[in-house]
């Protein structure tokens, strides 16, 4: 006779849990398959989604030996605030699609782990509820908070406006997703938000206007797109606060540059972990020319397909000043919660210590290109 399975206990760290891919097999375990089509799809084929750990995985590095290694650190700063570490967390919408703690245990694992926090648009608790989880935690990383212009610029505004009350530090304006892109492995899962999880944050957004379409008309073309941001808005963006702006979404030098004489202060170079246009190239290829195009002045940040700590060396050594993650934490919350995801940051850090040591770096600053192996 066979009994039903345990219900898992959500606060346990599975004890086989040594690596980030290990929260992945744990958390499509646990997960609704329609919610997992969800939070760990991407757009079409999801050629990008391999391309992006494809492309970490095939930088290999020239680890140097015998340099003193006592007293290093994994320290740096960014826009003027020091950080224990360069790992944040990136914007994902709907965690309580994960696991109920959603945000807020999401929040403390990153503030208990020193980790910078994005939080999104679409988090299905409210912003200012996040922030004042952790904001008065003095050893916190950074907040940030991720923004979708919406239709309604006085609505965007006022978002962003709330986000400067609630303690929020810097805005990351998404730029690659005037449209979410073709997902085929969602919509094959028929998913649709559960009662009870939405965008909390958009919850008075007034309805978009109706603009009929004539015959022959496109839906995308010649509706939806007329609200999607331009280059324009940055300017915009920028009289409305004086928190630094970071585009995320930014994968043509062509784009860096004229970010960076926008005065946007940085860039995320992201395909959005594969989930808009398939095919777009892996983030590491595209991180070097955006960091010699963006200059000096603008710090350059990466996300796709992270998962190790030598894929974070090696995202250092490309010039990128710091690293987000996405789906791993989500797997982590939807594990075992808000000890999850710190355990999930934890790992990390510790990897990456492990990497810096064994490659003879003591500092983020050790970290230069020549760590990687060019073949002659
Ligand atoms: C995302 N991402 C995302 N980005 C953003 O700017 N706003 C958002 O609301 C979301 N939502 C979101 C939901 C889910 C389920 C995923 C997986 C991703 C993209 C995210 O910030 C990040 O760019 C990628 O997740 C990074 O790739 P990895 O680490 O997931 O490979
Ligand atoms: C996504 C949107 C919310 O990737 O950015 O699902």
């Amino acid at each position: 006779m066979s009994s039903a399975p345990p219900v898992p206990d959500l606060q346990e760290i599975p004890a086989d849990t040594a690596c980030l891919a290990d929260y992945e097999r744990h958390a499509q375990a646990r997960l609704d398959p329609a919610h997992w089509a969800y939070l760990q799809g991407g757009a079409a084929d999801e050629h990008t989604i391999a391309a992006n750990l494809q492309a970490w995985r095939e930088l290999t590095l020239h680890p140097r030996v015998l340099r003193r290694l006592a007293d290093g650190h994994t320290r740096t700063a960014l826009f003027d605030r020091p950080m224990a570490h360069p790992i944040l967390l990136a914007p994902v919408a709907y965690q309580q699609l994960a696991h109920p703690d959603g945000e807020i245990g999401v929040a403390y694992a990153a503030a208990a782990q020193e980790a910078g926090l994005v939080l999104s648009t679409q988090s299905s608790t409210p912003l200012e509820d996040v922030a004042d989880a952790i904001v008065g935690d003095a050893d916190r990383g950074p907040l940030w908070m991720q923004l979708y212009l919406q239709h309604d610029r006085g609505f965007t505004r006022e978002l962003v406006m709330r986000a400067v009350a609630a303690g929020y530090e810097a805005i990351v304006l998404t730029v690659d997703a005037p449209t979410s892109g073709a997902r085929d492995r969602e919509r094959r899962a028929q998913f649709s938000l559960p009662s009870g999880i939405s965008a909390v944050n958009l919850r008075h957004l007034p309805a978009r206007p109706e603009r009929p379409l004539a015959v022959g008309q496109s839906a995308l073309f010649n509706d939806l797109l007329h609200d999607a941001p331009s280059w324009d808005d940055i300017e915009w963006l920028r009289a409305q606060t004086r928190l630094p702006i970071v585009l995320k979404g930014v994968l043509h030098e062509d784009d860096a540059r004229q970010a960076a004489s926008l005065g946007v202060k940085g860039l995320i170079v992201s395909n959005h972990g594969g989930r808009t246009l398939d095919t777009a190239v892996a983030t590491a290829t595209a991180l070097p020319r955006v960091v010699e195009a963006a200059g000096p002045d603008v710090a350059v940040l990466v996300d796709g397909g992270i998962r190790r700590g030598t894929d974070v060396l090696k995202a250092i050594a490309l010039g990128a000043r710091a690293v987000l993650i996405g789906r791993p934490y989500v797997h982590a919350l939807a594990t075992a919660g808000a000890l999850g995801v710190a355990h999930c940051i934890r790992l990390l850090r510790d990897e990456l210590e492990i990497a810096m040591a064994l490659s003879g770096c003591a500092t983020l600053a050790d970290i230069t290109p020549e760590v990687l192996y060019r073949p002659r």
